[in-house]
This record gives C-alpha cells, structure tokens and sequence, in this order.
C-alpha cells in the first residue's frame, strides 16, 4: 500500500519541524437574523503527525463548524472571528480564499456525513476520483484514472467498479468512494464528520476499521467528529470534548475516558450506553445546549452542570493543563490543582500547550475580566 501514498511534499512555506496542525483560540461566527451565533468560541489543539483526534459533544456545539473553519469551507453567513490555524506552522487563516483552496483535499480534506449523496449522480465513480488528482495534482487523466483505481481498491472496491455510476453502488459503498475520493490528492489529514451515521451498523464499523486502516497503512492523520464515545475509545489517540463552542475537557483517550474530570464528559459517557457493563437505564443530561447567540457568561455548562459554584456563573474557567497530557476547562480544577503543571511558553510540551500557558487570557474572555489568580481558590 505504501507505493500508494504519494511521496509527501510539504508546501513550499512550510516549516519541517513544526507540528502538523496547531489550532490555537479559534473563533467563527455566524450572523442569524441580526444576531450573532457564536459556534466556535475560542478552541485550541493540536495534530501531531500520524495521530487520531475523536470531537465529540452535543448536537449544536460546534464540531463540524470548527471542522469546516480549518479549510474555510464555510457557509456565507459565517466568517472565522479570530484565532490562528497553523498548518506545518503556515497560518492558514490568513491566506486567501485562492491560496486556502489550493490546500483543500491537497492537504486536508473532508469525509461528511451523507458524503455519498454529494456524488454526481452522471459521472463514473473512476472519473470522479480522478478529477481532483487532474485538476490538484496535475496529472495525466490515463494516469489519474489508474490512480482512482488503486485507490477504490484500497478501500475495498474491486477497480471495475470503477466504471458504475453512484446509483449502481451500495451506500456503504459510495461512501468508500467518498473516503477514496478524499485520499485521492494524498492530504496530510482527512476528518471525516459523522461519515458514518447514515450507514447502517455493520457497513458502520467496515468504514470505522477502514479510516483505521488508512491511517494505519498510509500514515494519515485524522480528525473523527462522531456522537459514538465507543468510536472514539477504540479508533482514537486523544480526544476532545466540546461543549457550546468551547473545549471542555482534551487528552489522551484512555486518560479522559478512564478519569473524566470535567462534569460535562462524565455526564456525556453516562449518557452512552455501556454494553460491557450491562447497564441499563443511561443518565441524561438535564437541560439542553445554550442558544450560542446569548450563551451564559462564565461556565457555558454552568446553568446544566450538578456541581456548579457562583464562580462558574461568573467567570469563565481557564483551561488547566495535567501532567498526564489532559487539558480542563472548569472551576474545580483551577491552576494549582494536584497533577497540574505550570504554565510554560513551550510550544512541545505535548498537545494544547498554547491555551494551557494562557490560563489568565482563558479566564477573560466575555469582559469577565480577572486574572486566573483570582479564579482559583
Ligand atoms: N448556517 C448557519 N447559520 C447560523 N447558525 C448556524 C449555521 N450552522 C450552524 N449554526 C449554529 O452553530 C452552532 C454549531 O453548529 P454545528 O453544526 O457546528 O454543531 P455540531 O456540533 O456539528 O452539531 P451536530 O452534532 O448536530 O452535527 C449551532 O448553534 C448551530 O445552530
Ligand atoms: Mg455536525
């Protein structure tokens, strides 16, 4: 397989040895009926090369508005308000749409849910795979079309299939035309958003070991957007709980799901059912969302969350960084708490360095102006 993976090349402003992708306190907006829905809020990570980011959180926090912010793939009414995107260290958000396009499906491309619908219907699967590599990468069509067939067998599609139109496939299987459509221009990341909800759970968890795979054999990183925690625990390095636009909780997989800290992840994995455990009856989560054009200052989870304190109505929690990798954003653990590690500058000090080392700056946003001193007890 490895002689599918073209040989990578950075684009030409890159930086060899800066992370893969480093997303630091991005902001997009939306304007709604004179109103401003803001979706994203303020959220950092990292991608490290090779790595596996599961998002998860509610409906209507977010996950695929920040997805779609890293490549501009916006709808009109929304702009990205702040924030930077750095991709082998290039600030993608200051690039031009006609710059930002060149690195779409080049370098990161997108898997979205009901993906299989968007193909046209009166093109050959083959042809459509091989546009993009014509069109991106310049290449013959006889040797795009070849290309399109190695890559339709790499996700489990015979090559002669290649000549159907999308009707004469499966579901299951016009989504993998989808994933191969998205490998087509050899991207350093593929984040697939939901790309399996409309399948059902068998072709559900082909596509799952597939995108494992993949990553696997061909050294790709991915972002997975997904409700299913168990998706997450099983195909994921690190994962990040979002919550209203903000991040909530951010780490290692096994770290956060074996130790939730923040009260939103836990009441989220009470809400999953736990089939190992028999369990039956699945906590819900009282109350819904915020409407994100008036969100509550402070804790945005406050007015839902079963140990909230009057600081959390106030005052927005900075986020703490652990020893062990994980990143929270709440009131119980302010700066200082057992396991949590001092604010550096260094940019390798694992994942979410940045917003880490900024813990006062996470606690004034929204005019809540006080320093992280102050916030913690
Ligand atoms: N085109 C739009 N115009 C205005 N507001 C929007 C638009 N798209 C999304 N929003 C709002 O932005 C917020 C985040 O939506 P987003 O779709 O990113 O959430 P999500 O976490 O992906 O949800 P889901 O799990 O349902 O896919 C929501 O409050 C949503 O109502
Ligand atoms: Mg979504």
């Amino acid at each position: 397989m490895a002689a599918l993976r073209a040989r990578r090349t950075l684009p030409k402003l890159a930086d060899a040895g800066a992370p893969l992708l480093v997303v630091e306190d991005l902001r997009t907006y939306f304007k709604l009926e004179g109103a401003t829905v803001k979706a994203v809020d303020g959220i950092s990570f990292r991608l490290d090369d090779g790595e596996s980011l599961g998002i998860v959180g509610e409906s209507g926090c977010g996950k695929t508005t920040a997805a779609l912010s890293l490549i501009r793939l916006l709808p009109a009414n929304a702009w990205v308000a702040g924030g930077s995107v750095r991709l082998y260290g290039i600030d993608l958000m200051t690039k031009t749409e006609e710059t930002i396009r060149r690195y779409r499906w080049r370098e990161i491309s997108l898997v979205f849910q009901g993906a299989m619908n968007a193909l046209n219907p009166v093109q050959r699967i083959e042809d459509q795979i091989a546009e993009p590599i014509v069109e991106r990468l310049g290449k013959e069509h006889d040797e795009a079309v070849a290309r399109a067939g190695d890559l339709l067998e790499l996700v489990g599609i015979p090559r002669a299939r290649g000549r159907a139109y999308p009707h004469q496939l499966s579901g299951g299987m016009r989504q993998r035309a989808m994933i191969a459509m998205a490998l087509a221009c050899d991207p350093a990341i593929v984040i697939g958003d939901e790309p399996t909800t409309a399948l059902d759970v068998m072709v559900q968890a082909q596509i799952l070991s597939l995108l494992e795979r993949l990553r696997r054999e061909l050294g790709l990183s991915l972002i997975l957007i997904t409700h299913d925690l168990s998706v997450v625990a099983e195909t994921c390095d690190r994962v990040l709980v979002m919550y209203a636009g903000r991040v909530a909780e951010e780490g290692p997989v096994e770290r956060v799901f074996a130790a939730p800290r923040h009260p939103y992840t836990r009441l989220l994995m009470g809400a999953f059912p736990d089939i190992a455990s028999g369990r039956r009856t699945l906590e819900v989560i009282p109350g819904t969302p915020p409407d994100l054009r008036n969100p509550p200052p402070g804790c945005r989870f406050a007015p839902r969350c079963p140990a909230a304190m009057d600081i959390c109505r106030e005052m927005v929690p900075p986020e703490v960084r652990f020893d062990d990798g994980v990143r929270v954003a709440c009131h119980l653990l302010p700066p200082g708490s057992p396991g949590s590690v001092l604010a550096t500058d260094g940019a390798d000090t694992g994942s979410m360095a940045s917003a880490a080392a900024r813990p006062a700056a996470a606690g004034t946003q929204d005019g809540q102006v006080r320093s992280s001193a102050e916030g913690s007890r």
